[in-house]
């Protein structure tokens, strides 16, 4: 799958698809609270994607079997829900999940803490959020890639932790995955220069232990190697001459 580029006009109906998706991410975070299910979470989800004219882009991708994503602690992410998933105090919680809103994807991940967390849990959380925001910071016309993913490394290395480096970020439009892969990891080569009118999705994976994942039996579930906690956050954004715009949030 190739780079595409953007019109004013997909960026538009992109824009459309990511407003839609960060409500969405809104339900899921008001629904979150100890004793509530992962299967539950999902179908508030899935209800809340379909009550917005759109159609889940997780669901039946390469077989995965539900609408949201849902990692729970030591899971990274493709966490499947179920019935008997029970989320409790103290849990972090990360929601994957996009949509297609006139044959346009839009995809972004949020982690939240379930009541009350740690505080190096939540700084986990803040840290994968701004590894995001480090990342962004260099992603205009003109500028190469790996700047990306060497902004994402730099920021979880000055706090110590991991970047999984087993997924990527990716390019995204018409298709939920295309190119180019956006690694989270400090990468020597420049990468491509980067185009007004490409659409990404930068994705930092953080671990408070190591980087190291493995795949649980379900061949879905990413978790870390040392059972530590790990978050992600997520956003789709369209490269411009000058700031990028996200396009996955309120
Ligand atoms: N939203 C995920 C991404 O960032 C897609 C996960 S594929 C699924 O690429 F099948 F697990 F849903
Ligand atoms: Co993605």
């Amino acid at each position: 799958m190739a780079v595409t580029i953007k019109s004013e006009q997909d960026i538009a109906a992109m824009r459309r698809s990511g407003r839609l998706l960060a409500e969405v991410h809104e339900v899921l975070r008001e629904a979150v609270r100890p004793g509530i299910t992962t299967g539950e979470l999902d179908e508030i989800g899935e209800k809340a994607i379909r009550d917005r004219g759109g159609i889940p882009n997780c669901k039946n991708y390469e077989g995965y079997p539900a609408a949201i994503c849902i990692s729970v602690n030591e899971e990274v992410v493709h966490g499947i829900p179920r019935k008997d998933r029970y989320l409790e105090e103290g849990d972090i919680v990360s929601f994957d999940t996009g949509m297609i809103v006139d044959g346009w994807h839009s995809d972004a991940a949020r982690t939240w803490g379930v009541g009350f967390i740690t505080p190096e849990l939540k700084e986990l959380i803040q840290v994968t959020e701004d590894c995001f925001y480090k990342g962004i910071a260099c992603a205009r016309a003109g500028r190469h890639l790996h700047e990306i993913s060497r902004a994402v490394a730099k920021e979880a290395k000055a706090h110590h932790f991991g970047v999984v480096r087993d997924l990527t970020g990716h390019g995204i439009g018409r298709e939920l995955h295309e190119d180019p892969a956006v690694p989270n990891y400090w990468i020597a080569t420049p990468g491509m220069r980067l185009r007004a009118g490409m659409t990404i999705c930068v994705e930092p994976m953080i671990t408070l232990g190591t980087w190291k994942v493995g795949w649980l039996d379900d061949e879905w579930t990413v978790v870390t190697l040392d059972g530590e906690p790990a978050a992600h956050y997520e956003n789709t954004i369209a490269i411009t001459d000058g700031e990028p715009e996200i396009l996955t949030i309120l």
